[in-house]
């Protein structure tokens, strides 16, 4: 215990102290596990925060990948070498591929296309560009787009919802509601819902029957003080931001929301990544998504949120094993999804409720969705990394988020037909 309690406590203040982590001989560990007592044993070992597991799946033979600081790799390497876990080191140092992306990234200086009123995706758009990007819109698509405020986040950056109609003035139709970046680096997530943004107003032609009965409500980027943190100090970082102790900082955005809030997969720690929060909701960007739910009760029938990565469509409950009352309803909309983007492009995506393809994890906005908020479908989508780092390579986003448009277009779809 007590011997747990230092390592936290040296991990987490060199991550204070230094203001750029540079991930310098970090690797990243893949393997499988092959049967329930491997699976048990990596279970514990996640536990350790020295050990930045990826993904963690229930299902024996998915791919399982782990960053390893310098220091705890020999420690690590004997572990899995005592559980016959074969792994294979898929990145030698995960410090030179941050380097490079970071490179990459900056290379546009305004990070946007020559065209007013369109944005790029050739890097992963910063925070003021995203802004800038909603802002145009709302300004050249007046009659179908409005953008505004659900909140402001621990350090007064805008949430910005843009809520995007067919402009036909009906009011109160049924609502899309989607949000991504809750977690601050997985990149790809909102650019995914950029590409959707993108294709409802500017493409509206093509897709404008998707605006007939509703009305589509997307966050794009929820977390924007920890999304703008791991562009610039520490790439891994998930939280928010908002200081916990005098060592830590951040709350799990998706363990932060009060149903079932820290029954299971989360921790009370302040320095684990997946710290439940003090009080749930004690986030101005839970409670800003919270209040936006809540304000389209009976009138949102689909709720997405966007994380990566994975491949996965899950499903309530992360609290628990038992599937809800309309699990079949949600499984109908969350294959068909599956089943289009397999159809496109070959990409497999796993169907299931979170608890029983993934892991248990409470107080995740999903499950929150469903189960108060009563948005009946309620769907989190992993997206692919496509590649050895956590993120798509810059030069694979606009084919991922495309790909990713197919799948949300088909639930939605059948949604709309639905309800
Ligand atoms: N990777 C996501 C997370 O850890 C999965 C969330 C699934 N939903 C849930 N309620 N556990 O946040
Ligand atoms: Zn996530």
């Amino acid at each position: 215990m007590f011997l747990k309690l230092a390592v936290i406590a040296a991990f987490c203040c060199t991550n204070v102290l230094a203001n750029f982590t540079s991930y310098q001989g970090y690797k990243i560990y893949e393997f499988t596990a092959e049967n329930a007592i491997q699976q048990k044993t990596l279970e514990i070992l996640a536990q350790n925060e020295a050990y930045d597991f990826f993904t963690l799946p229930r299902i024996f033979g998915l791919p399982i990948r782990v960053l390893v600081a310098p220091a705890d790799q020999l420690q690590f390497q004997q572990t899995l070498e005592t559980s016959q876990i074969a792994y294979t080191i898929v990145n030698e140092n995960f410090g030179q591929s941050v380097e490079v992306e970071r490179k990459l990234n900056s290379m546009y200086p305004k990070q946007r296309n020559a065209a007013p009123g369109s944005i790029s995706f050739n890097v992963y758009q910063r925070y003021d560009a995203i802004a800038a990007y909603l802002e145009e819109l709302s300004k050249t698509y007046s009659s179908r787009v409005k953008v505004t405020s659900i909140g402001d986040s621990y350090e007064k950056r805008q949430l910005h919802a843009i809520t995007i109609t067919n402009g036909d003035g009906v009011a109160n139709k049924n609502v899309i509601l989607m949000d991504a970046g809750i977690h601050a680096r997985e990149w790809i997530a909102p650019a995914a819902a950029l590409y959707v943004i993108q294709q409802l107003v500017e493409n509206y032609e093509q897709n404008s029957h998707l605006l007939t009965n509703y009305v589509w409500i997307v966050v794009p980027l929820l977390n924007p003080d920890g999304y703008e943190y791991s562009h610039t100090r520490e790439r891994m970082w998930r939280k928010t931001r908002k200081p916990v102790t005098k060592f830590c900082a951040g709350t799990d955005g998706n363990r932060n929301f009060d149903f079932h809030w820290g029954e299971v997969g989360a921790s009370n720690s302040a320095c684990a990544d997946t710290f439940r929060g003090p009080t749930a909701f004690s986030e101005p960007e839970t409670q800003a998504l919270r209040n936006l739910m809540h304000s389209l009760t009976g009138r949102a029938k689909f709720y997405l949120t966007l994380h990566s990565y994975g491949n996965y469509l899950l499903y309530p409950w992360g609290y628990t094993s038992a599937l809800p009352e309309n699990w079949h309803d949600i499984d109908d909309i969350a294959s068909a999804g599956a089943a289009a983007i397999k159809t496109a492009t070959g990409t497999e995506y796993t169907v299931g409720s979170s608890t029983n393809v993934l892991y248990a994890a409470a107080g995740g906005s999903d499950d929150y969705a469903l189960g108060k908020a009563r948005i009946p479908i309620s769907i989190t989508m992993e997206l692919p990394s496509a590649g050895q780092q956590f993120d798509p390579p810059l030069s694979k986003i606009e084919e991922l988020v495309s790909e990713t448009w197919i799948g949300i277009k088909a639930m939605a779809e059948k949604v709309i037909e639905k309800y």
